[in-house]
């Protein structure tokens, strides 16, 4: 899902990078941090952008970082590309000192947030650049009308996942300008990208909405009424009429902000 997200809206990671390089100016970075990098989508991104630079990305997860590497080797820069699996709500390992830091979809993760930023601040040089890319919400796919169940469909489950996040996730959809400037950065660049994608879309596209129902179905099916659970099954039934992958009328719309910050 973390590869379809930065395959399909791509503009985030060519522009949020391209702005990142404009900032560097004559000293670009070489020593790269992907905070809760999963898969390595910034990762990769920032590998391709700043070919002298090596990478580390950390992440609590084994299996992303599995994957990150594979890709590594699969794209080219395994040699360039470090990992290190760590839990950010614990105490940090020594990682070294860092001219960029990237944090995109992981800040809003941590139980402590501000103490992670400060954890932040330690680890970068004086003059380097933090990226945080953050969302408020999963992307929207389906028309309110589906052709078949109760219309607003997707409306009703985005009510229901917004109010388990709000739970779950309390930090998704924060707003990290004032976070950064508790911390001690100067906040230089904030940026909302705003995605509404029309068909006739890339295939990527139509697996990510199908990931994203997936994802859904996962969190929550048994808060929805019968009627759309039906729907639910319907839209990810292998095969079934009503598959979403068979869907013409998918779109995406979803927001994402980046703000870019320095250590002074
Ligand atoms: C939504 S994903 C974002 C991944 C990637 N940055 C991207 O934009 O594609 C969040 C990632 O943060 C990691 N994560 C969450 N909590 C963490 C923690 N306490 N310590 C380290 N990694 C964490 C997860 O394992 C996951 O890979």
């Amino acid at each position: 899902m973390l590869d379809l997200d930065a395959e399909v809206l791509r503009p985030l990671l060519t522009e949020t990078t391209a702005l990142l390089e404009e900032l560097a100016g004559d000293r670009p970075p070489r020593r790269i941090l992907d905070l809760g990098s999963g898969t390595g989508a910034g990762t990769f991104a920032l590998l391709q952008r700043f070919p002298e630079a090596e990478s580390v990305a950390v992440d609590a997860s084994a299996t992303m970082l599995h994957r990150l590497q594979e890709k590594a080797h699969e794209l080219g820069p395994a040699d360039r590309a470090h990992t290190v699996q760590a839990d950010l709500d614990g105490e940090w390992p020594p990682l070294g000192t860092f001219d960029l830091v990237w944090a995109s979809a992981s800040l809003h993760h941590l139980t402590d947030p501000d103490r992670g930023l400060g954890e932040v601040f330690s680890v970068l040089r004086p003059g380097g650049l933090l990226a945080v890319l953050e969302l408020d919400s999963l992307p929207g796919f389906l028309p309110y009308d589906l052709g078949f169940g109760r219309p607003g469909f997707e409306e009703r489950c985005r009510a229901v996942l917004a109010e388990r996040t709000g739970h779950d996730v309390p930090h998704l959809g924060a707003d990290w300008g004032p976070h950064l400037s508790r911390a001690g950065f100067a906040v230089k660049v904030e940026r909302v990208f705003d995605f509404e994608l029309a068909p006739p879309l890339p295939p990527a596209a139509g697996r990510y909405a199908e990931a994203t129902l997936r994802r859904g179905r996962a969190h929550l099916y048994d808060r929805l009424d019968p009627d759309d659970q039906a729907v639910l099954d319907a839209l990810l039934e292998e095969g079934g009429p009503h598959h979403v992958l068979r869907r013409s009328d998918l779109t995406v719309r979803t927001t994402r902000k980046a703000w870019v910050a320095e250590r002074p």
